[in-house]
C-alpha cells in the first residue's frame, strides 16, 4: 500500500470501528493521526470531521478517514471544506470509483452498518486504486467553481 498520512477521526457511533481500522492500518504500515473521539462517550461528529478535513487541507495528512454512526453526518460536514471530496462509500466498488474517477480525499464509513473486515477491505481498495485524471479533472475542478 502507499505510504499515505492518514488523518483519522469518529464520533462515538464510529468509535469502535475507527480502532479496528487503526489496528489494520498498523498492520499494513500505513501511518495515522487519530483526531478522536477516544470512548464511546456520545459526542458530536462535525469537530471531529472538521479537524479531520483540516489536516487534509494544510497537507499535515494526504487522506482523511471519517467515521460515525452511518458515515453521513460526517460526509456532509468534511464536504463542506472546499478542496476536501468526502466519500461515502458503503462497499468497495463505491471505494474503487471515488478513488478513481473523484479522487476522493476523504473515505466516509459507518460504524453501524460496516464490520471491521468489509471496513478495512474498503480502505485498502481506496488506497490502492489510481486517480485516472483525464475527464474527470475538468469534472473536479467545476465542483470548486
Ligand atoms: C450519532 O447518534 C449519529 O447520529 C451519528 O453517528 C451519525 O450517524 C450521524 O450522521
Amino acid at each position: 500500500m502507499k505510504n499515505f498520512r492518514i488523518a483519522i477521526g469518529s464520533d462515538h457511533g464510529g468509535f469502535s470501528l475507527k480502532e479496528s481500522l487503526k489496528t489494520a492500518l498498523t498492520s499494513e504500515s500505513v501511518s495515522f493521526t487519530d483526531f478522536g473521539t477516544h470512548s464511546e462517550a456520545s459526542v458530536d461528529y462535525p469537530p471531529f470531521a472538521k479537524e479531520v478535513a483540516l489536516a487534509v487541507l494544510s497537507g499535515k495528512a494526504d487522506r482523511g478517514i471519517l467515521i460515525c454512526g452511518t458515515g453521513l453526518g460526517v460526509c456532509y460536514t468534511a464536504n463542506r471544506f472546499k478542496g476536501i471530496r468526502a466519500a461515502l462509500t458503503p462497499t468497495k466498488e463505491y471505494a474503487r470509483l471515488a478513488a478513481a474517477h473523484n479522487n476522493a480525499n476523504v473515505l466516509c464509513l459507518g460504524g453501524r452498518f460496516q464490520t471491521p473486515a468489509e471496513a478495512s477491505e474498503i480502505v485498502k481498495t481506496w488506497l490502492e486504486t489510481e486517480y485516472e485524471g483525464g475527464r474527470h479533472d475538468r469534472r473536479i475542478a467545476m465542483m470548486d467553481e
